[in-house]
């Protein structure tokens, strides 16, 4: 590619950057990235890419989940533990159900930055800049808290590298056993107000386990049983960040991103035209594309010849993001689209974005039932075009959190302000979201059964 470097999105249009007030020390810090180890590593993509072209041919399927946006202060070793484990439990299920390999991503380890709706913010007749994530100011309603600071994207690097650090030593050093995480799923059944429901399900897995083991397919000489492949994601959205830590592969001379193992665009970024589509196309990680209501097949096509103009299996993966009550409406005829056109994608469903409301109280929420029904319609739609729903997308925390209504141990609106800590949208929390695997095993089994009637 010739016409592509790393910093070629310069001199396209780009919205949502941060305005620094001192571009010198933007440069300086940029500067500082640009001589910083790299994240990961160009093998590590592909690995994911070829993972992700199993998902096109219906062969695997993909879990995508972390946090809206991470941040500096709740950042410990205990919560990415949390969250890692939580993501397990439900990959455990989900491989059961869909008798396929899960592919495991977390939004985790570069999660900073956000887009905003409007550049600034107004409190009682008060105007700041909006908050835009820890990478870029902070949340606080002051005006030196929302002063923009690259500083802080160096901290953001470096709370990245440490969790990642974390993430690497979970996924292979026996913490992600499958027997192990089977264990902690047990538990929670049993202490479920669903475990009748769950219970069944759970148990055929023990036996299957139980059964593998007697097979003499155990921990040692199992070593597929014993770790994961666990793959981190993020929005590119500060595309200074990113071009700092794009490096080019000697070998090859193919570009990575370094940031992250997958990267994705997001709803507000997503011009054909536009800086951002611009960056991503030059780099050989796995790209996302959220897709909202409004997207028109005119829009989408143009984004997917760009990024993925060799139509390569595994590079792209399209995120609908719809809303529980739309997307049964907005999808079908994209989904056609796209695949008349032979383009081969991932077909993946966010079910947080387009269920968001904001109770009386004031609290943004969103609702388990909500983000289920759209869950179950994606994949109806989806298959009624004849492709393949080949994953969810979810934002989760593998703490108690209460910012999402419902689930089995339900939360009520009366309880969103116990324990309401997002730094930006409301996320299931663990068992949220243990609870929703579940659910989605459901009716993957359900869907089974019908597809082997009808044979
Ligand atoms: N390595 C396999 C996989 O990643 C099996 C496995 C081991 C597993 N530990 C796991 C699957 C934990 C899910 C969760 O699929
Ligand atoms: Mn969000």
């Amino acid at each position: 590619m010739t016409d592509w470097s790393p910093s070629s999105w310069r001199d396209k249009p780009a919205v949502q950057i941060p305005q620094y007030p001192d571009m010198d020390a933007l440069t300086t810090v940029e500067r500082e990235l640009a001589s910083k180890p790299p994240l990961v590593f160009a093998g590590e993509a592909r690995r994911l890419k070829r993972q992700l072209a199993e998902v096109t041919a219906g062969r695997a399927f993909l879990l995508q989940g972390g946090d809206c946006a991470e941040s500096f202060k709740e950042f410990s070793a205990d919560s990415v533990r949390d969250t890692f484990r939580v993501m397990l439990q439900m990959a455990v299920v989900l491989t059961f159900a869909a008798a396929k390999p899960i592919v495991k991503v977390g939004r985790i380890a570069g999660q900073f930055t956000k887009p905003r709706s409007a550049p600034t913010e107004t409190r009682d007749g008060v105007e700041l800049p909006s908050y835009r994530g820890d990478s870029v100011n902070e949340m606080g309603f002051d005006a030196d808290s929302r002063v923009p600071d690259p500083r802080r994207l160096l901290r953001a690097y470096d709370q990245s590298a440490a969790t990642l650090n974390l993430i690497r030593a979970f996924a292979s050093g026996g913490y992600a056993d499958l027997n192990n995480v089977h264990q902690w799923t047990l538990e929670f059944v049993s202490g479920s107000p669903a475990s009748d429901r769950y219970g069944e399900l759970a148990g055929r897995i023990s036996e299957a386990l139980a059964f593998m083991r007697a097979c003499g397919v155990t921990g040692e000489g199992a070593r597929s049983l014993e770790s994961v492949d666990f793959y981190t994601s993020h929005e590119a959205l500060h595309l200074p960040f990113e071009e700092a830590l794009t490096r080019r592969e000697a070998a090859t001379g193919d570009w990575l991103a370094t940031s992250a193992h997958m990267i994705w665009i997001g709803e507000r970024t997503r011009q054909p035209d536009g800086a951002h589509v611009e960056f991503a196309r030059g780099v050989l990680n796995p790209v996302g594309v959220k897709v909202g209501p409004t997207t028109t097949i005119d829009q989408l096509l143009p984004v997917i010849d760009r990024i993925n103009p060799q139509n390569e299996a595994g590079r792209l993966v399209l995120i609908s993001r719809m809303g529980a009550k739309k997307v049964g409406d907005c999808l079908p005829g994209l989904v056609r689209a796209v695949e008349r056109e032979g383009r081969t994608v991932v077909w993946s469903c966010d079910p947080m974005h387009g269920n968001t409301v904001k109770t009386d109280s004031g609290y943004k929420t969103r609702d388990f039932e909500s983000i289920l029904s759209e869950l179950e319609r994606f994949m109806e739609a989806v298959r009624g075009e004849g492709a393949y729903p080949g994953g969810v997308h979810f934002e989760m925390t593998g703490s108690d959190v209460t910012e999402c209504v419902g689930g089995a141990r339900a939360v009520t609106e009366a309880d969103l302000s116990s324990r309401y800590h997002t730094h930006c949208d409301p996320r299931l929390n663990a068992d949220q979201a243990l609870d929703m695997a579940f659910r989605i095993a459901e009716s993957m089994k359900a869907s089974r059964r019908s597809s082997a009637d009808a044979a």
